[in-house]
């Protein structure tokens, strides 16, 4: 689908023909500034025509997230149907059950501020969902059920756009890593290009990260040649701990300066919203007050539904997409190399919940 690209750092601006393909199903829709829409006039009990879907999966890779406004009292069946229009068209089951998720359903995964001091929230720290998974989940729902009543919400950043916030050397730094899971050993691309809309793209997981590897760069040659050249062992390197702060901390800080920059928000929930984010564009974090108890914010329920991705989130230049962090590393440069949870820790107070 055609997108315009702004000269500047920006998010992508609402497809027209997207547009006047939803106008005619009976949508309308809202750009929220500088990213994400909110979408107008549906009742997701009934589905969407394909190319309506179409369209607004296009615009969730482009503007990061779209919300339905006014989907109060679906019931989880209905919220699982409408889960599956998207990315794979399956559910990821989730680990715990909260006691109060409707009907126990493993495909629902429900925090509450009832539920601080049993469940764990969406975490606080900068992070894309489903982190050790080769196939990161493409989109994951966030229905607000019951909203809270103290503004907490969700910050999230375009991680296109973030791209593209980054210094040219950098920028070329960070096409040539890729991340080892601490804990599953799965291999991510620091840079990936966005299947859908074609951005390059930020990616790092800043509590569960136990190695960086580097493709070393080669005179003369471009990111997209080096890509396409047979690598053998001594084309790559290990960060050393120098490096991997300097990464993890330009990392977060180049998310937290998503808000003043242009290209983050924060979204405050309403009830009744159906939140869809496209998990390979923008990453997310909870809100501080998001972890108030029951008592300050109210009693609130957000029901999460995490949904397959069609394809994996493979590593570049040949690399596996899984190097096993429970043996020695294979390569000839030495650098960090930190198995289990929360791998390298790049600052002290470190919050790995999410
Ligand atoms: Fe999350």
């Amino acid at each position: 689908m055609a997108q315009t690209q702004e000269p500047t750092l920006t998010v992508a601006p609402l497809n027209p023909e997207n547009l006047a393909l939803l106008e005619q199903e009976g949508l309308s829709v809202k750009p929220l500034e500088p990213i994400g829409a909110e979408i107008y006039g549906a009742d997701v009990r009934n589905r969407l025509s394909d190319p309506a879907i179409k369209a607004l999966e296009a615009e969730m890779a482009n503007r990061g997230f779209i919300v339905f406004k006014h989907q109060a009292g679906l019931s989880s069946e209905e919220l699982i149907d409408t889960c599956t229009w998207w990315g794979g068209h399956e559910i990821h089951l989730t680990h715990g059950v909260h006691p109060a998720t409707p009907g126990r359903n493993r495909r629902i995964f429900r925090s509450s501020s009832a539920g601080h001091k049993s469940i764990s929230r969406t975490g606080t720290q900068w992070h894309n969902d489903g982190n050790l998974e080769a196939a990161s989940f493409s989109h994951s729902a966030y229905y607000i059920a019951r909203a809270p009543h103290n503004g907490a919400g969700t910050h999230f950043a375009h991680q296109g756009a973030a791209f593209d916030a980054l210094p040219p050397d950098k920028q070329d730094l960070w096409q040539r890593l890729v991340s080892v899971n601490s804990a599953s050993s799965v291999t991510h691309p620091v840079v990936h290009t966005h299947p859908i809309s074609g951005r390059k793209s930020v990616w790092l997981h800043l509590g569960m990260t136990g190695a960086v590897i580097e493709r070393l760069p080669d005179e003369g040659l471009t990111i997209d040649q080096l890509k396409t050249l047979p690598a053998h062992i001594d084309c790559f390197r290990l960060l050393d701990e120098v490096a991997m702060k300097n990464l993890f901390n330009d990392y977060n800080d180049l998310l937290d300066h998503s808000i003043k920059s242009g290209y983050g928000i924060h979204y405050e929930f309403d009830t009744g919203d159906l939140l869809f984010i496209d998990n390979w564009a923008v990453a997310h974090r909870a809100s501080p007050n998001a972890h108030e108890p029951a008592t300050q914010q109210g009693l609130d329920f957000m029901d999460r539904v995490i949904i397959k991705a069609p394809r994996n989130l493979s590593p570049q230049f040949g690399l596996p997409q899984y190097i096993n962090m429970a043996s020695p590393h294979p390569f000839n440069r030495d650098g960090v190399w930190q198995a289990g949870e929360p791998g390298f820790r790049w600052k002290d107070d470190m919050r790995t919940q999410n």
